[in-house]
């Protein structure tokens, strides 16, 4: 690669707090090559096409600032009150207002105009997630020509369900303005292929590729990974016992943004359940980790209102003296004590609705001794499980088969542990985010160079 790589995403660590799919990927990506990452400051400041830099080590970190106006109608509004829920098939939260997009289209354009000014000829632009599904439209129109990657870290919608939008006609368009559109599963990949063959505009090529207009695009699969060997070394550190005096005995793991989309309301039945049905008597504890999540969005307000119902109920129902069966933790937990709570954990559960890839899941694979290793109970619905298959799969709609997974892990014999165990992490590590980060730059890098196909 001769030129820089510019990384866009909306989030960036301000600190050295890293947490978040998508930050925990990209950090590691970048540590590892160099380069510039460009995002939003956390803080609402002068909208202007002026950026900060916020870090220069071990890469540089740019930020721009968003207006109090953007950050609702921009971040809160159209990213997550609009694309967030239609992308995790909750059209019935879809919040449609003209405001939003037109500050969600308005930001995309300041973008563009920013990495105008600072891009050079042979420098690689790759543009994360929904926040800037318009940016490489905002690019060319502004006369930037570099090759332009997108990586879509949620899952990609289905057909029907872009008619909720107002104008599901540009999704396409736009996203055929970037030369390489790579998701995380096969399955996302022939969602979107089945959106452009809909589409009368779009042609295809021999080797696959979609020639819309004048330009040509990849669609392809990256699925994400994390630094597994970096995690598991993190996890293996004895380090103090997380836990101090309140040590729970047998636990279960959950940790999740608290997010509609995790399915957690669903994960708490579950594990009642298996308490209300479990044969023998020994006791199990659910250790649920939930840090807040886009706190002023409504629907996040009522998952977290009604999740802490739910927990009352839970240990109201079942708690003694000495045992508080769902531990329920609403902040946030770093990725080194999180690593060594994933290995004394006897399960982890994923139970997500709908979920991009889910990098918890690799992340507890990774932390485990594989002499001894906990069980992964994983919802079909995160991307993690197209292959992870040998993970206990579960349909995290019913509740039954979540208590009866639960039941299955807690009771695994040692071989049959091992096994799957040895299956997960075989696919842990063959796509950790090193291989993701360089696949996909190297297939960004070898695309036809957009001139070829303009004017
Ligand atoms: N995470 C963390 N502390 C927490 C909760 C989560 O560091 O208290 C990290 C977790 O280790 C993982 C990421 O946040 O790396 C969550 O990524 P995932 O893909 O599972 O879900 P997302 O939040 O991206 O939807
Ligand atoms: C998911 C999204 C990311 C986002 C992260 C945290 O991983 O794919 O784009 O940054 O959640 O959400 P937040 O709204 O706090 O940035």
């Amino acid at each position: 690669m001769s030129g820089r790589l510019i990384v866009i995403s909306n989030r960036i660590p301000m600190g050295d707090a890293v947490s978040g799919g998508l930050m925990v990927a990209l950090h590691d990506a970048l540590a590892a090559s160099g380069g510039i990452w460009i995002g939003a400051h956390p803080e609402a400041g002068q909208a202007d096409d002026g950026l900060e830099e916020v870090s220069t080590a071990p890469y540089q970190r740019l930020a721009f600032r968003l207006s109090e106006i953007e950050m609702h109608d921009y971040y809160l509004g159209y990213a997550n009150s609009v694309l967030w829920p239609l992308f995790h098939r909750r059209g019935d939260l879809v919040e449609l207002r003209p405001e939003y997009e037109a500050a969600y289209r308005r930001v995309n354009a300041r973008l563009a105009r920013i990495i105008r000014q600072i891009a050079g000829p042979d420098d690689l632009i790759w543009v994360h997630d929904y926040h800037f599904l318009s940016l490489a439209a905002e690019l060319r129109a502004a006369g930037v020509q570099n090759r332009i990657g997108f990586f879509l870290h949620v899952p990609f919608p289905a057909l029907g369900d872009l008619s909720v939008l107002t104008h599901p006609e540009r999704f396409a368009d736009e996203l055929a303005q970037f030369n390489l559109v790579g998701l995380q599963t096969r399955s996302d990949v022939a969602r979107c292929l089945e959106m452009f063959r809909a589409d009368p505009r779009a042609e295809f090529m021999p080797d696959g590729s979609v020639k819309f207009g004048h330009r040509i695009t990849s669609v392809r699969s990256f699925p994400i990974g994390i630094d597994t060997a970096g995690f598991a070394a993190e996890a293996e550190k004895a380090g103090p016992n997380p836990f101090g005096a309140e040590e729970p005995g047998r636990f279960i793991l959950g940790v999740d943004r608290l997010d509609y989309s995790k399915g957690l309301p669903n994960r708490f039945k579950g594990f009642a359940r298996y308490l209300e049905t479990r044969t023998d008597n020994a006791r199990a504890c659910l250790l649920q980790i939930a840090p807040p999540s886009r706190e002023q969005v409504p629907a996040y307000q009522e998952i977290t209102r009604e999740l802490e119902e739910i927990a009352g109920h839970v240990n109201g129902r079942f708690a003694e003296l000495d045992w508080t069966p769902l531990r329920y933790i609403h902040r946030p937990i770093a990725r080194a004590k999180l690593a060594r709570l994933y290995r004394r954990a006897k399960a982890c559960l994923v139970t997500s609705l709908a979920d991009g890839m889910n990098l918890v899941a690799k992340e507890f694979v990774a932390a485990q001794n594989p002499d001894d290793p906990g069980i992964l109970i994983l919802s079909r619905f995160a991307g993690a499980a197209e292959d992870m298959t040998e993970a206990l799969l579960v349909n995290p709609y019913d509740i039954e088969d979540i208590a009866k997974a639960i039941s299955c892990a807690l009771g695994m014999s040692h071989d049959e542990r091992r096994r799957r165990h040895a299956a997960c992490l075989e696919v842990v590590q063959r796509t950790d985010v090193a291989q993701w980060s360089a696949t996909f730059l190297g297939t960004l890098t070898t695309c036809p160079y957009p001139r070829e196909f303009s004017d």
